[in-house]
Order: structure tokens, then sequence, then C-alpha cells
């Protein structure tokens, strides 16, 4: 028997990306890790892990868990041996076992590079602040560009003296291991001689996540065009370029907050916005944005501004790579600067109250100021006018979300002047098109493949028949319960300041009373089985217990307790319907009552429905009627209860 408190020690230790990855080749993907389902033959990755939440999910086999349940299925190793096993990995000592020098050789690699980088950002920092040719040099140069002292620590920032060994003597008489310095390319080598990477330069250190630093851009002081501006940190073991955003651990916190994050350009620009008090900034430096770096910001938020200096030609060359963020579903903004500033000279000229408000009136919608500027540029040109319409079309079938997609077309019909039944028929086009090429490259048999999802209009014929089963509201409902078990929401706003502030009712609590007090059963059978589950969980919990669903021996159970995990509930879809952002709380109140009055809605009209069939056939027969039609009329006015509901949350 391994004691509570070794289990806890094992679980706390074990990282599933780590574990996971000793049996499935992971690729990160964003904040989670993608593979070849180990359980199945499969060619295109469905296996997920997200270190976040620490589960793991296989689309293929439908398996789920944590890193404990991974262990068990994957070795047949009971609850135990599964531990025991993950102790081992992390040198946990259960009975008196020591670690092998291969695992401790395996560990060490990542952890020098760290070490290192920390040990280099100090001296960097201290050269900067204590000596004098840091004062003299580096201070004084980050002072004339306005960085204050406490951003010049805040970012530490540092300097590596004008001297080709000063770096590289000090890390070698610590004893830093030459494989390793290379490797950060803090010390270079050339015909057998050793020297500083980053000699003469200010350095910008850049940190990871938690604040660990992970690589450096050093910044050049001379005016000399054969250098490079600025040397980056080639990518090792713990430096992914295309996933780093530089300023995401000073940044992450403000983005949250502020549901927005802004994008500006480089190191500098960050900083300049950070100091006055902009937080929720930060940048890509340099290189093309990536979909790593996408959804690194969409864990804190669903919408990206984009700040561009007021330069028409750099901002038409990026406008095809910001494609890649609204297929990862997140809004996108663009702000234009005025001509010839960038983050960094305009908040030198204006106070944080003037760039705040700069930012917020300027703030346009990606995809109207995409298709502006193209019309513009387009003259009235029917060819070039018809290559647009092409162009914003395709930009638009990207985006996953429906209502989204349909505000948008109408919004592009007005701006490009065409009728929007014809752009919804190019759309739909796009949409199969994209569909056709999705289905060439997956493995997946034909009748696999879910239809497009493509835009219904009142003139297309050809409705799409709307199965009659609640599988989809089953499950959003269920999505929103365990996403949301620990938030609350409001019935109503707060009137006036001195009213009573309305009662918070918390999600979970409010839906499964709504569902049990009229008395519904889930009709899928799985799905009932764990809104049941999770009912008599909350009959005996004050909260819900995640980690007893997520360590669940019923698999089934597990599994869809994960799969439901796995897909965060976007409350984002619910604010689209204005485009501007609201609360997150209102958001959370039309989600919750959205998922469950649709359902009873589309309870009720199969209730009625069944209710008429059966009225009809009495008529037929000649038989009393009356019990029906009392029938009908009580639905009816339910229904229209429950539209009332709905309605008035669609109106918000
Ligand atoms: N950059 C780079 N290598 C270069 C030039 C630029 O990596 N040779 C990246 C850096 O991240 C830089 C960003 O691109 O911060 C923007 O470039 P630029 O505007 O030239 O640099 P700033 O940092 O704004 O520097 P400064 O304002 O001092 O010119
Ligand atoms: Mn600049």
């Amino acid at each position: 028997m391994i004691p509570p408190h070794k289990v806890d020690e094992i679980l706390h230790a074990a990282r599933i990306d780590e574990v996971i990855g000793e049996f499935v080749n992971l690729k990160k993907s964003g904040s989670s890790f993608k593979g070849l389902s180990p359980w199945s033959d499969e060619k295109t990755p469905s296996f997920m892990v997200s270190p976040a939440k620490g589960i793991f999910k296989d689309f293929s086999s439908g398996k789920g868990g944590n890193v404990v349940t991974f262990i068990m299925q994957h070795e047949h190793f009971t609850y135990p041996e599964a531990l025991r096993w993950l102790a081992k990995r992390y040198n946990i000592e259960i009975e008196e076992e020591k670690p092998t020098p291969e695992q401790e050789e395996a560990r060490n690699e990542r952890e020098s590079l760290y070490v290192i980088n920390e040990f280099a950002q100090k001296w960097f920092a201290e050269q900067l602040w204590g000596s004098e040719e840091g004062q003299n040099i580096g201070l004084s140069y980050f002072k004339e560009r306005d960085f204050k002292e406490s951003a010049i620590k805040k970012f530490q920032l540092g300097y590596n003296p004008d001297d080709y060994q000063a770096f590289t003597n000090e890390s070698a008489n610590r004893g830093y291991k030459e494989e390793y310095l290379l490797a950060t390319a803090l010390v270079k080598e050339k015909n057998g001689r050793k020297y500083d990477g980053y000699k003469g330069r200010v350095i910008f250190p850049i940190h990871n996540l938690s604040g660990r630093v992970i690589g450096f851009g050093g910044r050049t002081l001379k005016a000399d065009k054969n250098i490079p501006k600025y040397i980056n940190s080639p990518e090792n073991a713990i430096y992914d370029k295309s996933s780093t955003l530089y300023g995401i651990y000073f940044a992450k916190q403000a983005i949250a907050k502020e549901e927005n994050v802004f994008l500006v350009e480089g190191y500098t620009d960050v900083i300049a916005f950070h100091q006055k008090g902009i937080e929720n900034t930060v940048a890509s430096s340099g290189t093309a944005l990536t979909k790593e770096q996408i959804k690194l910001v969409s864990r804190y938020t669903k919408t990206v501004t984009l700040v561009y200096d007021g330069d028409p030609a750099g901002i038409k060359a990026s406008l095809r790579g910001i494609d890649i963020i609204l297929e990862q579903g997140v809004n996108v903004k663009v702000v234009l600067l005025p001509d010839g500033h960038d983050p960094d000279t305009f908040s030198k000229d204006h106070d944080r109250i003037e760039i705040k408000e700069y930012l917020q009136d300027n703030a346009r919608d990606f995809i109207v100021f995409k298709a502006d500027l193209l019309m513009k540029d387009a003259h009235g040109d029917p060819i070039k006018t018809n290559e647009v319409i092409h162009t914003m079309v395709d930009s638009i079938a990207l985006i996953p979300d429906t209502i989204l997609r349909s505000i948008y077309t109408t919004e592009c019909s007005k701006l490009m002047n065409v009728s929007e039944k014809a752009l919804i028929s190019e759309l739909n086009k796009s949409l199969r098109k994209q569909h056709k090429q999705r289905f060439r490259s997956s493995n997946h048999r034909e009748d696999e493949l879910p239809e497009p999802a493509v835009i219904e209009t009142s003139f297309t014929e050809e409705k799409k028949f709307t199965e009659d089963t609640f599988e989809f509201q089953e499950r959003d409902i269920l999505r929103i319960m365990i996403n949301y078990h620990d938030h609350s929401f409001t019935m109503e706003d707060q009137v006036e300041e001195d009213q009573p502030a309305p009662e918070a009712i918390n999600v979970l609590d409010f839906l499964l009373n709504e569902i049990e007090q009229d008395g519904l059963d889930f009709e899928n059978e799985s799905l009932r089985k764990l809104f049941e589950a999770l009912s008599k969980h909350m009959d005996q919990h004050e909260k819900l217990q995640v980690n007893t669903f997520i360590n669940h021996e019923d698999d089934e159970l597990r599994e869809l307790f994960v799969d439901m995990m796995s897909f965060p509930y976007n409350l984002d879809n619910w604010a689209r319907k204005e485009i501007i952002v609201m609360p997150e709380e209102k958001k959370l109140r039309r989600a919750v009552l959205e998922s469950i009055y649709a359902y009873k809605d589309k309870r009720v009209q199969r209730m009625l429905k069944e209710n008429q069939e059966a009225l009809k056939e009495q008529t037929l027969l000649g038989a009393d009627a009356t019990q029906f039609l009392m029938r009908q009329m009580k639905l009816e006015s339910i229904k229209r209860e429950i539209n009332k509901k709905l309605g008035r949350t669609v109106l918000h």
C-alpha cells in the first residue's frame, strides 16, 4: 500500500507530456501535444495530451484519463503498479530505490540549459548595473530610449561587455559545460577559438510561461549596417521559437483580465507598452506569427489585437499570415498607429490614457479592415474587385464559428456592394473545397467525415434535415457544467449602485436543478450516465472533485468526462452576435441559459409533434381528442415561456 502523501507526491511530480512522450512520439501543438494513437493504426494524429489540464485523450479509441490511467492502460498495470512505475520514473522513493544514471542524464540537458541561462541573465544584469562600461554604454542606451529603471529591472535587461572573451571566460571559470554553452550560443566557436556571442550588445532575456529564461535577444549599439541589429538565441532543448512570445510571462495575467492581447513587433515595443501600464502586450519577435503562438495566447483570451505602424505596404504583406489566426477561432482586430509611429515611439509622445484611448478608438475588426483595404486598392476595377471578393470569402471560410461567419458575410456584402446571396454561395463553395482538401489529407473513411457546416439561408431549397436527437444539446449542457462547475453568474445585472447585488448562482447547481426539477432524463445513454454520476457526486460533495472523474475506474465515464474537458467550452460564441466584447459574466449567463432553454425548447417541440400525431390519429378514429387538445395548449404555453426566456437571453 502506497501512503496517500506519496501518491500525492507522485501525482505532483509526474508530467503527463513527459511520461506519455516516452511511449508516443509527441509533437507540440499550442498548449497541448499531439501524436499517433498507441492503440490504433492511424496515420493522422488524433491523440492529444494537455499538460495544463493533466489529461490525455485518444480520439481514435476513445480512451482518456490522467497520467496514471495512461500507464495502466498502456502497460496493462494495476493502479498501484502504475504509481510505482511513475515513482521510479521520477526518483521518488517508495521503498529503497535509487535513480539510475541514465535517468539523471535524461534530465540533465534541459536543466543545464536553464541553469546556464539563469546565470547568464544575472551576469549580464550585473554588468549593466555594476560595471562602468555597462553603465556608460548599456544603461545609458536604455535611458536614452526612455526605458524606466523599473522596466529595465522587470524585464531583466543586461549588457555583454564589448570584449571577445568577457562572458566566455566567466562561464568557463564557473565550470559550465562547453557543450551547453555552445547550445545556447552565448559562447561561439570559430577555428577552435571561443568567443562571446553577444559581444558589445544590450541583452533582452526571453522568458517562458513560468518565468524561466529560455533565450536572449541582443541588440547591437553600433550603427554599422553590416552587422545584424539583433542576435537571437538558436533553438535548443528549451527554446522553441515558434511557440514563444516575447513578454508572455509578464503579460499573461493582464491578457486574461483584459480579455485581449496586443501583438506588437519587437522587444522595445513590448517594454514601451508595459511601462505605460499596457501590460497585455507581447511580440512575435520579428518572425511571422505561428499557429503555436496563437494557441499560446488563446489560453488566456480569444481576442488578438494587432498593432501596426501606419505603413500600408507592410500591412498588406502580413494579411495572409493573419488567416492563421482566424483559423484558430480567435477574433482578430487591427489598430493602425499614426504614420511613422511604432508602439515604442508612439508611447514616448503620449501618456497612458491617451494610448489606451487611441487603441480603443482605432481597433477595427480584421475582416472589415481587410475588405476595406483591398476594395480601396481595387479602385472599382471589376476584375480586381472579383479577386477581392474571392480573397475575402476564403478568409471568412476559415473562421470555425458559423454565427460569426454569417455576420461577416452580411458585413462584407455591404462593404463590397455584393449581394449577400452571391457571397453565401461563394462561401459555401469555398467551405466545400476546404472540406474536400481536409478529407484528402486525412485518413478517414468517407462516412466518418462530418458534413461541412455551410451557411443556410431561407432561399436554399435543400434545407438540411435536422436530426431528431438531443445529443448535441445534452453534450452542450454537460460541457458547460464541467468546464464552469465553479463559476457563478447572475440572472440580472445590478441596476443601481445602491441596490443589492443580484444573487450569484452556481453554474453546475443551476443546470442540475433545471434538469431535475423538470424531470428530464437525458436521452443519450452515455450522456445520461455521466449526468447521473455528476448529480450523485454533487449530492455527496460540496464542490465537483474533478480528479475523481479524471481518475474514475469506469472507463466510459472517465473517457467521456475527459472528452468534455478536452474541448474547452468557448464562451466567445455567445459574444459574437454583437462582435463587441461582452464581459465574461454576461457571456457565461447567456451560454448557460441558452444551453438549457434551447434544450428544453427542442424537447417540447418533439412532445408537440408527438401529440399532434396522436391527435390526428384520434380524430381519424373518431375518438375523443379533448385530452390531446388540452395537452397541445399546455405544451404551446410552455413553449412560449421558454421562447420568452430564450428571447430575453438573446437580446442582452
Ligand atoms: N528583429 C530581429 N533581428 C533583426 C531585426 C529585428 O530579430 N535583425 C526582431 C526583434 O525582435 C525586434 C523586432 O524584430 O525587436 C522589430 O525590429 P525593429 O523595429 O528593427 O527593432 P526594435 O526592437 O524596435 O529596435 P529599435 O527600435 O531599437 O530599432
Ligand atoms: Mn523599433
